[in-house]
């Protein structure tokens, strides 16, 4: 029964939302593509990958760079979700180095393969809570969380309603491919409730929930968001307990 009603509400956006750019119109090859114009060290372990398969999209390579440089050598507790064929673990146990706990979870059986290569991998669905909970658990908490498994909707919705509570103090939080949410294959549509975008626009307003909730704005209430970061097709969601809100004149008015 939910299977149709996906269906019908798939057939609906696609009628609302025209035909989406298919996938494969934005894939490229090893010789179409200027290295120079993606320097750092992301995109040097990627272009210097020679082992098993990684598969990104080119403009990511400088945002992780952003976002995940700070936690280089440090001993970060890395979650991702989608294994695929084990290079992006391998690129991140570069990426990170030796210090950091890095698990991959897939539902694919067969990428039980590359478990103890670069990290530990576990396989489950994302839109299971209780697997999620569980592999957190076997890791001893999760530090950042990033989501690069089905790219469905009710999918990246499941798995972050299950990690974010799960996320350290000052963790992050990142989905990516998020251009998915436009597309109705994936459950996604312009403005369609429930996909990636949407309910991260949710998370903009209940970071700023003390502006229009009462009494929240106590240290037992206050909103865990500190920051959302949008770039094309990723967006970070930056885990932190924000300070008690106020403002006030110094030096105080005589
Ligand atoms: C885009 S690939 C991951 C790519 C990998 N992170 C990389 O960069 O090479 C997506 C992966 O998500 C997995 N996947 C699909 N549905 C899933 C689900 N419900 N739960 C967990 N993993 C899923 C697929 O089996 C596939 O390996």
């Amino acid at each position: 029964m939910t299977d149709t009603i996906t269906k019908l509400n798939n057939k609906l956006w696609r009628i609302k939302g025209g035909t989406p750019t298919p996938f494969s119109d934005f894939t490229l090859s090893l010789e179409q593509i200027d290295k120079t114009k993606y320097p750092g060290r992301c995109a040097d372990i990627f272009f210097g990958n020679d082992k098993e398969g990684v598969f990104k999209w080119l403009h990511y390579l400088p945002i992780y760079d952003r976002i995940f440089g700070k936690y280089v050598d440090q001993p970060i507790r890395f979650l991702e979700i989608g294994v695929f064929r084990g290079g992006s673990l391998n690129l991140w146990r570069e990426f990170f180095g030796p210090a950091a706990t890095i698990y991959g979870v897939d539902i694919d059986p067969a990428c039980a393969a590359f478990d103890g290569i670069s990290g530990q991998v576990r396989i489950g669905s994302q839109d299971d809570p209780e697997f999620l909970r569980r592999v957190v658990e076997e890791m001893g908490g999760v530090d950042v969380v990033l989501d690069d498994g089905s790219h469905v909707s009710s999918h990246q919705r499941a798995s972050f309603e299950a990690l974010f509570p799960l996320v350290s103090d000052g963790g992050l939080y990142v989905i990516e491919d998020l251009h998915t949410a436009y597309w109705p294959s994936y459950e996604g549509g312009l403005g369609r409730p429930g996909t990636g975008i949407e309910i991260l626009k949710d998370q903009v307003d209940a970071m700023h929930q003390h502006y229009y909730t009462q009494g929240v704005n106590t240290s037992e209430n206050i909103p865990q968001i500190e920051s959302i970061q949008f770039f094309d097709s990723i967006a970070v969601v930056e885990k932190r307990t924000q300070l008690p809100r106020g403002c006030v004149m110094v030096p105080a008015p005589k």
